[in-house]
């Protein structure tokens, strides 16, 4: 089968807006079940997958996300380009609430995740190049098609990948902006890494939710402000897509 796209939707995204003539497939994998059912339909005549990594009814924390399962499924549904999007905390100065940014590096802080496809008896070793963790090329065409349909993204940032579910303390974030990360979020890691494993290009649309702990004034993260400023840059997502898939 063949698909156009697939999206990996986050915190916030867990049906994709605008998909018709809608299929559901509920696949297994030899790495086990993903997140949810692969939803296949069409935008503007393009076939689309899309795959709430949460699951549709945000049941799966971070560290539990099958990220292999996720994977493996869309590719042996045919889908060779995904774009994951990611609800982050900002760290740098211009990338603060409802910010959309495709970052270009990732600094790994997650721990006790299954982070490859190698790690089963007898499963052939890949030692993956990661110099350039996101498709270039991918990154591009999402760039582009953001500046087509008008929408501001931010070209670049080094996205910090944590282990959550909770928040990080202040410290760790100062920690976080000293070895250079701009973006905090708790799911762009393994999903990258296991990508490039199955040689799919990959590119992340990271939507800034809240300004990372001791970054903006606020002494505390509120989460219904989370909520509200996911919800307003999540809008922007199928427009890009749409433009993307369009381009
Ligand atoms: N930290 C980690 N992940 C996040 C954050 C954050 O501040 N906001 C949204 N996802």
């Amino acid at each position: 089968m063949s698909i156009d796209l697939a999206v990996i939707g986050g915190t916030g995204l867990y049906k994709f807006p605008g998909l018709e003539d809608v299929e559901r497939y509920a696949s297994d994998t030899p790495y086990g079940h993903p997140s949810d059912a692969v939803v296949l339909g069409r935008v503007g005549g393009h076939r689309v997958a899309f795959l709430a990594r949460h699951g549709e009814g945000h049941t799966i924390p971070p560290h539990r996300v099958n990220y292999r399962a996720n994977l493996w499924a869309l590719h042996d549904l045919g889908a060779r380009r995904v774009i994951g999007v990611n609800a982050v905390g900002g760290i740098r100065d211009d990338m603060g609430p409802r910010v959309l940014a495709v970052p270009d590096q990732i600094i790994d802080y997650t721990y006790d995740r299954l982070t490859s496809f190698c790690d089963v008896a007898g499963a052939e070793v890949k030692h993956i190049d990661f110099s350039e963790p996101y498709s270039a090329g991918l990154r591009g065409d999402l760039l582009n098609a953001a500046a087509r349909v008008g929408i501001a993204v931010i070209d670049g940032g080094c996205y910090g990948a944590t282990q959550g579910p909770r928040l990080e303390t202040r410290a760790e974030i100062a920690r976080l902006r000293r070895d250079g990360c701009d973006l905090v979020g708790m799911t762009g890691m393994p999903e990258a890494a296991l990508a490039r494993e199955l040689e799919l290009d990959y590119a992340c649309i990271a939507l800034v939710a809240n300004w990372a702990a001791g970054c903006g004034d606020e002494a505390e993260i509120s989460l219904p402000e989370i909520f509200a400023n996911l919800e307003a840059a999540t809008q922007q997502v199928p427009k890009i897509v749409a433009s993307l898939l369009a381009g």
